[in-house]
Parts: structure tokens; sequence; C-alpha cells
């Protein structure tokens, strides 16, 4: 075991911080195993253990801990283009450089192992401990991701993409029992790789991907879900994105995109769907009564679709909820960035709703989102859709990372860092309140520098 004592900020509770000071927290094998006051009987007991190891971290009065940020909905070979060519709508950005990309990485693995490398570290420094990977077609270079992201010690989803249907004829895959062949040998290669691990330190899980409807057939769709019902494997994609690719299956299939997915058997509480934006009024509580989880990208939502997806709605809904940067639709590889285009985003509808219709009170919420409530979906939202934790609680994985919100010598006046807590110049105790106010800080501003350290199953990483 390995005990830590310091302050730790989670949202367990979608609207409310929760804040714990001065505790003690133990680990054993990744998993907390303690976690309670310093001065607790429980905590002294182990405090005073003689056989107990000392402590191996201690915090400071302004740093606390936070879990790491659960990225929902990220394309790993498109790393290679992020920030450049979102100059296109949805269906023609994919063949001008999504597609592209992707065959580049399956024919050259250097290159692969190059771009996930760097993908990972950047994911590190970024606090996202945890990412549902789509990769690309070919198994070798969905083997390279996958330990990359364990060597890392990162917690990966890696998805190797299903697609029996493509309109760029040097990359799709020639027919439908290729295509679930070809999952089937990732699977087989997948189980090879984690059961060469200690169960404690298996941080890779694969997930079957098929791309979105149009680059599907439905043979290919319920043959995963088949294989998705008997290997108990998870099942990612994209629905409802954008109005061109609706307008797309609409024409080609005579059906909704949710229609599609449904008739295939998969809209069930193994899958994840990302943007899901354009949707009928019902079909929140549809996609709440199967248990299908939403990964929300409010940034490639508003380059890619004519809305975005309902967060308030499906956070009053209780639907499964987390955060995707949607790697290279959206450009930026920060979920803090996305936390931010959510909680902007729902304001933006709440403001259209209204256009017109007055001002807003200061209590009503209408279709805003709050910066607290994006923290937990950034947080516990997203581990929880993938049978995770997610928040500090006792039996739950320790995936956290340390940020720092001032220095304590800012007080002193040498102005190292951004938030000055100036109600603390005597030097007391930091408040709740007080605190509350110093992470809505760190919320709005803070960046890379304040991250001081992160682990993962109770592994620090840097
Ligand atoms: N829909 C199908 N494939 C993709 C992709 O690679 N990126 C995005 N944003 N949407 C997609
Ligand atoms: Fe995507």
């Amino acid at each position: 075991p390995s005990p830590s004592s310091l302050s730790s900020s989670s949202s367990p509770s979608k609207s409310q911080l929760q804040i714990r000071k001065s505790h003690l927290l133990v680990t054993s094998q990744g998993i907390i195993t303690h976690l309670s006051p310093s001065d607790s009987p429980s905590s002294q007991s182990i405090l005073s253990d003689p056989s107990s190891p000392a402590p191996i971290f201690v915090g400071g009065k302004y740093e606390f801990f936070l879990p790491t940020y659960t990225d929902l909905h990220l394309h790993a070979p498109q790393y290679l283009y992020a920030g450049t060519g979102l100059d296109m709508p949805l269906m023609q950005w994919l063949d001008q450089y999504a597609y592209r990309a992707e065959e580049k990485i399956d024919s050259d693995l250097l290159l692969a192992r190059r771009v996930y490398e760097r993908l990972c570290l950047r994911l590190k420094q970024g606090g996202t401990g945890c990412v549902s990977f789509f990769g690309s077609l070919g198994v070798d270079s969905n083997m390279i991701l996958a330990e990359c992201v364990q060597k890392a010690g990162l917690r990966g989803f890696i998805g190797k993409l299903s697609m029996d249907q493509s309109p760029r004829p040097t990359y799709g895959e020639p027919s439908t029992e290729v295509s679930l062949a070809s999952v089937t040998t990732f699977l087989d290669r997948m189980d090879e790789l984690v059961s060469s691990l200690p169960p404690h330190e298996r941080l890779v899980e694969p997930i079957l991907t098929p791309r979105f409807v149009p680059t599907c057939s439905d043979e290919l769709l319920s043959g995963l879900s088949k294989i998705s019902k008997e290997r108990g494997v998870r099942v990612q994609s994209h629905m409802c994105e954008s109005a061109d690719q609706m307008a797309w299956v609409e024409s080609t299939r005579g059906k909704r995109d949710e229609e599609v997915w449904d008739e295939a058997g998969l809209l069930g509480d193994k899958t994840l769907q990302a943007h899901v934006t354009t949707l009928p009024p019902d079909l929140i509580s549809v996609l709440k009564s199967r248990g299908v989880t939403c990964a929300h990208c409010p940034l490639s939502n508003a380059y890619f679709s004519d809305a975005q997806f309902p967060l308030r709605e499906a956070l009053d809904a209780e639907l499964k909820v987390g955060l995707g940067s949607d790697i290279a639709g959206g450009y930026s590889l920060s979920i803090e960035t996305s936390m931010r285009q959510a909680v902007v985003t729902a304001r933006l509808r709440e403001g259209a709703r209204r256009e017109g219709g007055g001002a807003v009170k200061v209590d009503e919420k209408g279709l805003r989102v709050d910066w607290v409530e994006s923290l937990y979906v950034a947080t516990r939202g997203g581990k929880m859709a993938m049978g995770l934790g997610g928040c500090f609680e006792i039996g739950m994985e320790f995936d956290a990372q340390l940020i720092q919100v001032a220095d304590e010598k800012t007080d002193e006046g040498t102005g190292k860092l951004d938030f000055f807590d100036l109600a603390n110049e005597e030097g007391e105790d930091v408040d709740d309140a007080r605190w509350t106010e110093l992470v809505e800080r760190w919320w709005c501003n803070g960046d890379d520098r304040n991250r001081k350290g992160m682990w993962i199953q109770g592994k620090r990483l840097s």
C-alpha cells in the first residue's frame, strides 16, 4: 500500500463539488483501500502502525487531487493532422483528410509508433488518463496503439475500425467477411497482450468500432453486434453527427441513423455513441432506458454539425455522458478546452432558445450547464460510462492529477502563480468556500502549468 495525505476535490454529484481536506488515502494495487480524515481513528491507526510505509506523497496548502479526465472520443491516427483542415463539411472532410491520414498510418508503422507515442505524452501532460480511441483499419497499427497506451501507463479502449464500404478505393475492407475476420484477429491479439500482464496492470481493452453507418453494411453491423454479445466487448461509433451525414443515411438506407443502429442490436448498455446532435425529442429517454452512453464533442460539433448535443437535457434525464475531443474533427486534445466549450455551447443554446424572450433570471438555468457539472462530465461521467469509478471512493481506481492553484509564496508577494488567495494573507487554513473559488478560477484560466503530477492505477506517471 502507498499512503498519501492531501486535499482532494472531485465531483461525484453532478452539481456540487466535493472537497475533502487533510485526508489520508491508501491504495493497494491501484485501488483505493482507505480514505478518511487524517485525524480519524482509522487513519491514525494506519499512520502510527510501524509496519506502514512512509507516505509517498504529502500535498501542499494550495494543491489538490482531481480525478483524471476521460476522453470518450478521439481518433488516434488523426493526431497526425490535428489543427488543420477544418474548412469542409464532414463527408468531404473525411475523404480529403481523415481516410488519407489513416491510410498513411496503416502503411507506415514507424510513423504510427511516433505519432502514438507523442499523442500519449500530450494526453498525460493534459491530465487525460483514460481514452476511448478510434484507430485505423489495420490490425498491426492498432496493436501499436495498444502497446503505446499501455507503456505510457494510460488507460485506453482501443478501437480497430470496421468499414466494409468505403469511398476511397485504397482504404477499406473488401468484404463483410474480411472485415469480421480482421476484427476477430484483433480481439485475439488484444487478449494475448492483456493476458500477458498481471491483472492490476491491465490498462488497455479492445472496443468494436464500426466507423459510422455510411461505411458499414447492415450485415457488418449485425455481425459486430453478435461478436459484442458473444465476447462481452464494448462498441463505439458516431450517431446523428451532422446534417450531411444524416441525409446520406436517409437517402441510402431510407431510415434515420438511430433506426439502423437499433435494428442491428447496437443500442445497448455496451454502446458508446459520439455526437448525437440532431435527435428527435424522445430519443434521449430511449437512449437512457437502453443504457447507451453519449460522447459530447462540443468543439467538433461546432464545425461539422448544425446542432449541439443537448447536454442539459441529457444530464437531467441521467443519461450516461462524457466528453470527447474528437481529434481531429476537434482541433484540441485538451479536455479542459472541451469542458469550457461544453459550458459555452450550453449557454448559446439557452440564448438561442430565449431569442427575443427577455432577460435571463439569475437563478434560472434553462439549457445552461455550469462549470461544476462540466467537471463532473469530464471525470466521473466519462469513467462511469466505461464501467470505472472516476472519483475518490474506496474500491475505485486511483487515477488522479495533482493541481496547484496558487503558490504559497504568492501570499508573501512573490506573485509566482496566477491565482492569488487574497483572503488568506494571514496564512490560516483555506475554507471550503475559498477552495471552491480557487478551483473555479483554475477551471476558467488554468492550464498545464498548474498540473504537478499524474497517477493512473495508483502509479505515478509524472
Ligand atoms: N464520422 C465518421 N468518421 C468520422 C471521423 O473520423 N471523424 C468525425 N468527426 N466524424 C466521423
Ligand atoms: Fe469522431
